[in-house]
């Protein structure tokens, strides 16, 4: 692309500006030639290119150009790796800048609500920290390359059971604390050029059109300069949605659309100056997308590759591993057994699906390291329609594989068909016929490794069984490399879990509030989401948040921590490889505030660290916590309010290894809760103007031992610490209203500290 300076906005018509509102095509966005203003491209993401050649469409089933299909964000995320994310994001950038590609959409930052949304594999956690920060990671990549990321699915789509209509209907704590989160912190953080909103509405409005949403949050609380685009359809209300902040539609919608905009301006339903905002906003980014020097390529296949496994490498979650069955040696004869291993599960199904410039497969892979024998069988059919006689014969295949070998290595996981972009899952359970099959092969052969190949979790009801598992997850185009890297120990696994593995799908959080239905799913479990939940229910699970082992071993020193002056925390401690090989520990810092006059999760993560450590080195770690992550939303004030007190501050190896507290005082900060009448006592007199007065007003009521005006055993101030103050006449106080007005008009601007 030539470098682009747009022409200023005055110099466009009003035609002109609504046209460049409303995409060209499936891709790309109007020109407007005749003022030099050129034609964009905007296509997925988010873990690699997926441009199409011939005509588009947005369920992945046209051809694309080959690109490197690196790991999708559910694998990624495991590595916890904010620099490591970041290099994917930068070749994803080059590669969209060889492709002459202005706009990646992705990454998605969408909070895993269930095990059971179907596009989990596309989003990186269940915790907020996690998905901002590694979101956050992936825009700088993408746009330090001069092409711009799309964040998405702004705002709370977080399933895809009806997902263009669905209202997802959250509360305002769980909505800011938890699903606004992440996004909150890429837009503050790395500036995305552009949002994409998308389909379902919250709390009744459509996230296309709501103003609240688009402008008041996003723009005007976190400062989004850019372009928000709809997700590929979701404009229901075209007028609607530019008045609430929606710049670009996006695909075309062949004039229709654009027509009703120059409609509604000439009517005057709509603001000229919304249009002009909009298409302000629109030639910033072209000039933006613009300003990029030509990248001529070729592409550098090979290295790209190499990245996708080394990441893929860093994503593998070591599970179990019990009697160091792990890492195999080379000269192992191996029996390599399941369908995965030659035909791999290596990405979801939809707008994600990339066109992978190779695709190795984990069998070629270990034979290339093994030194011993590698036979493969099958093991069982992926497709639906196998037949009974069919699969006796694989699983005798199977069995007569893993008699005599060393070792058994077991690739199993879900058929492509169980999860994809567009329908959720069903149920967490791995198909009934590589369990199986599994079953066999461990009575032939104790020493059983089991890989895993999914998108969304599954449960594992074999663990007991077998002595060691690799959570695979979608590992991109080189995962069979890396996961012969784990295997043979080339790779010492240092990944782990950013999302909770439960024992039954019946624990988890959202289970009785999901998919929801005519239209609305309620999200009942509040704040409670992933390992909040399981912790505020201690609920055993099968492996938690954070979970995830290594060939070496990780000793935490004593943690320090410390008060900054601009508010922030930070916690420091040493960490020490205590093993005999190179590894990396991810370190997780939990807050929690005991006593807190608000509900809160028993542990909330706040700040993590990937360390890499060769064997018997120590090094010293530093994790900052910002003021603004414990802040709690507070809906008297519609603001964040950090709540005054003694933080504990866990610093551990997963949500359930806590491996010291530090405890460190919080200042709170001050909330103006205005006074009504309808306050109550307590409200009144924990304000630090009115509440003075009206104490002295009670002492003299009830001179100097107001417990004596009760009954015996009554807990006076219990009783009226929720007694609404304009009611006390109603019961007989000999109290003047007007004494009561005096008392509500004496709030200060000021307020309470929390
Ligand atoms: C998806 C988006 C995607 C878009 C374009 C939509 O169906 O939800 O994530 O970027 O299609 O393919």
């Amino acid at each position: 692309m030539d470098l682009v300076t747009t022409p200023p906005l005055d110099s466009l018509t009003v035609d002109e500006k609504a046209a460049l509102l409303s995409g060209a095509d499936f891709w790309h966005t109007a020109a407007l030639e005749a003022h030099g203003v050129p034609s964009i491209m905007l296509t997925d993401g988010p873990h690699g290119l997926r441009k199409q050649r011939g005509s588009g469409d947005h369920l992945g089933l046209g051809d694309s150009v080959p690109a490197t299909c690196f790991p999708p964000a559910v694998a990624m995320g495991s590595s916890w790796d904010v620099d490591l994310i970041r290099r994917v994001g930068e070749a994803i950038g080059t590669e969209a800048a060889i492709e002459d590609v202005a706009v990646v959409l992705g990454p998605g930052v969408n909070i895993k609500r269930t095990p059971l949304c179907g596009r989990n594999f596309e989003y990186f956690s269940e915790d907020p920290i996690v998905a901002g920060v590694l979101g956050a990671a992936m825009v700088n990549g993408i746009q330090s390359r001069g092409v711009g990321a799309s964040l998405k699915h702004f705002a709370v789509n977080n399933q895809e059971t009806d997902r263009m209509r669905v209202s997802a209907d959250v509360d305002p704590r769980p909505l800011r604390e938890i699903y606004l989160r992440a996004f909150g912190r890429v837009v503050t953080d790395a500036h995305p050029w552009t949002v994409m909103c998308s389909y379902n509405r919250v709390n009744g409005v459509y996230a296309s059109e709501d103003r609240w949403l688009l402008t008041t949050v996003l723009r005007e609380e976190w400062g989004f300069d850019g372009v928000v685009v709809s997700d590929w359809g979701a404009v229901d209300d075209r007028v609607r949605a530019l008045a609430a902040g929606l710049d670009l539609e996006m695909p075309g919608s062949r004039g229709v659309t654009t027509a009703q905009l120059l409609a509604a301006v000439a009517d005057g339903s709509l603001d000229p100056a919304a249009l002009d905002a909009a298409a302000a906003r629109m030639l910033a980014l072209v000039d933006r997308t613009g300003a990029r020097a030509p990248e001529p390529g070729p592409l550098d296949v090979d290295a790209h590759h190499a990245l996708a496994r080394e990441a893929a490498g860093r994503s593998i979650v070591l599970l179990k591993n019990e009697g160091g069955l792990l890492p195999l040696s080379p000269h192992a004869d191996i029996a390599v057994i399941g369908a995965f291993a030659a035909a791999p599960r290596y990405q979801g199904a939809g707008s994600s699906m990339i066109n992978p410039t190779r695709l190795d497969r984990a069998v070629d892979e270990i034979r290339a390291m093994a030194s011993g024998s590698v036979t493969h069988a099958a093991g069982f059919d992926t497709a639906v329609d196998a037949s009974e006689t069919e699969a006796a014969r694989l699983l005798d295949e199977a069995v007569a594989a893993a008699t005599g070998a060393d070792v058994a290595v077991v690739f199993l996981g879900l058929p492509a068909r169980l999860e994809s972009e567009g329908y959720d899952r069903d149920d967490v359970d791995l198909p009934a016929n590589q369990l199986a099959v599994l079953r066999a092969v461990v009575d032939a052969n104790p020493n059983t490794v089991v890989v895993l190949s999914n998108g969304g979790v599954v449960t594992l009801p074999f663990a007991a069984d077998v002595p060691a598992i690799l959570e695979g997850w979608l590992l991109g185009q080189a995962g069979g490399g890396a996961t012969a890297d784990v295997l043979f120990g080339v790779v010492n696994p240092s990944a782990k879990l950013t999302e909770t593995i439960p024992l039954r799908l019946a624990d988890s959080p959202a289970h009785l509030d999901f998919p929801g239905e005519f239209s609305h799913v309620r999200y009942g479990e509040g704040l409670f989401v992933g390992y909040r939940w399981y912790d505020a229910r201690d609920l055993d699970v099968a492996h938690p948040f954070g979970h995830g082992l290594s060939y070496t071993t990780f000793e935490y020193g004593p943690a320090t921590a410390s008060g900054l002056a601009d508010g922030d925390v930070e916690v420091a401690l040493t960490v020490t490889n205590t093993g005999p090989v190179a590894g990396r520990e991810i370190v997780q810092l939990y807050s929690s505030l005991p006593g807190a006059t608000t509900q809160r999760p028993p542990r909330e993560l706040k700040a993590f660290a990937s360390v890499p450590l060769e064997a018997g080195e120590t090094r010293e770690v530093t994790l900052t916590v910002r003021r603004r992550d414990l802040a709690y939303w507070d809906i008297r004030v519609d603001a964040w309010i950090v709540e005054g007190g003694t933080y504990a501050f866990d610093v551990a190896a997963s949500s359930r290894d806590v491996r010291s507290t530090v405890h460190v005082e919080v200042p709170g900060d001050p909330v103006a809760v205005p006074l009504s009448r309808a306050s109550s006592i307590g409200e009144v007199l924990a304000d630090p103007a009115a509440g003075p007065i009206l104490r002295a007003a009670m002492a003299e009521m009830t001179g100097d031992a107001p417990a004596a005006v009760m009954p015996e055993g009554v807990d006076l101030s219990k009783l009226l610490d929720s007694f609404p103050i304009g009611r006390v006449t109603m019961f007989g106080a000999d109290v003047d209203p007007a004494m009561i007005d005096a008392l509500i008009a004496a709030r200060p601007s000021g307020g309470a500290e929390a």
